[in-house]
């Protein structure tokens, strides 16, 4: 049979993003941000970010479908992220997929968003799959999540999450405490350039023996993101300036330590030497370096797809729903809601 051309919808946070692939092939994927309209509040209102959708939905629709050079009723699938994400937000996602696959009686695919997250890898154009199993490291403003892949589209196993904060959110936080404007990941990125990372040690969140014991695969971002203030404040306090490069060199640091020693503690555990990384904070400078850096010494594969891949998008929902269709899975009915919680 010829490969499924699969319209993907996305929408579980601030991002709408429609897009289109042949099988394995991406043709289209158009992103619309309400990230301008969060900016002022600090991070994603979802009343407004459900809103956002609303009006997006249309035109990305229609501009995927131009960039694919496709007609809708050429369309054999819609695949849509179901959960998890905010939940006002992922109801138009779903309102529309539904009205879509009623409308052009084409069947429908509810997927999972972090699962979507791996399937984005898929869609690299550098000629190389994915071999499996991989262990899957996917971090963002919306979660940080340490998954087994055996199978892309039926055996996804989490091994770990953030028990407070995701990554980015820790970043975005960090930001703003230092005066930086939201998104912060990218500002500290950049306010980090000339830090010394070694100038101030900040804490590794669930990186101690008795933490490792019940949460080997787990993150906490809250308490550095404590102690980031906590060491700011005592700096104005005591009427001294304070060294944004360095507190920004030494809080990414952390971060990015954490991050991948996990991830790489997980495919030594596991026997599994291959690491994928997937989410907006794989656009930090440093996560990527040292990702490379621990990878090479211990003889793991490190896959990063390209950042429009890595962030939210619909073309790795659609592409998530090509590989169900192509593994011979049964659409998901109309009946099915969206869950801000779902287990991948
Ligand atoms: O995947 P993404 O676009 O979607 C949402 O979570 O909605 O990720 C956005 C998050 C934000 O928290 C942002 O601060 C963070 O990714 N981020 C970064 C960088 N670029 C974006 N964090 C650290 N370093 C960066 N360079
Ligand atoms: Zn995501």
């Amino acid at each position: 049979a010829a490969e499924p051309l699969v319209l993907g919808i996305e929408t579980s946070c601030d991002e709408t993003g429609i897009g289109i692939v042949r099988g394995s092939t991406l043709l289209a994927n158009v992103i619309s941000s309400s990230m301008e309209e969060h900016a002022r509040f600090g991070g994603v209102v979802p009343e407004i970010a459900a809103r956002a959708h609303l009006e997006a939905l249309g035109p990305a629709i229609t501009a995927a479908l131009a960039e694919a050079g496709v007609g809708l009723d050429e369309i054999d699938a819609v695949a849509v992220t179901s959960g998890p994400g905010l939940a006002g937000a992922l109801m138009v996602g779903v309102g529309a997929a539904k009205a879509l696959a009623v409308a052009l009686d084409r069947p429908l695919y509810a997927v999972n968003h972090l699962v979507g997250h791996v399937g984005a890898d898929v869609l690299r154009d550098d000629g190389t799959a994915i071999e499996l199993p991989t262990v899957a490291l996917l971090v963002s403003g919306g979660h940080t999540s340490l998954l087994l892949v055996r199978d892309l589209v039926s055996d996804v196993e989490l091994l770990g999450e953030t028990i407070d904060d995701a990554a980015g959110e820790a970043f975005d936080k960090v930001a703003r405490l230092l005066g930086l404007p939201y998104p912060g990941g990218p500002q500290i990125d950049r306010a980090a350039v000339g830090g010394d990372p070694r100038s101030i040690r900040f804490p590794r969140g669930l990186s101690q023996a008795k933490d490792l014991e019940r949460h080997r695969y787990d993150f906490s971002f809250s308490g550095l993101k404590t102690s980031v203030a906590r060491w700011v404040e005592q700096k104005r306090d005591a009427g001294e300036a304070v060294p944004l490069a360095d507190v920004a060199a030494s809080f990414r640091e952390s971060v990015a330590d954490v991050l991948v020693a996990k991830a790489v503690a997980a495919c030594l555990d596991l026997g599994v030497p291959r690491l994928l990384l997937g989410g907006g904070v794989v656009a930090n400078a440093r996560v990527r370096e040292l990702a490379a850096e621990r990878c090479a010494e211990a003889g793991i594969e490190l896959r990063i797809p390209p950042l429009a891949l890595c962030t939210d998008n619909g073309a790795m929902i659609a592409a998530l729903g090509a590989q169900l269709i192509m593994a011979g899975h049964a659409p998901s009915g109309l009946g099915f809601s969206a869950d801000s919680t779902l287990p991948v």
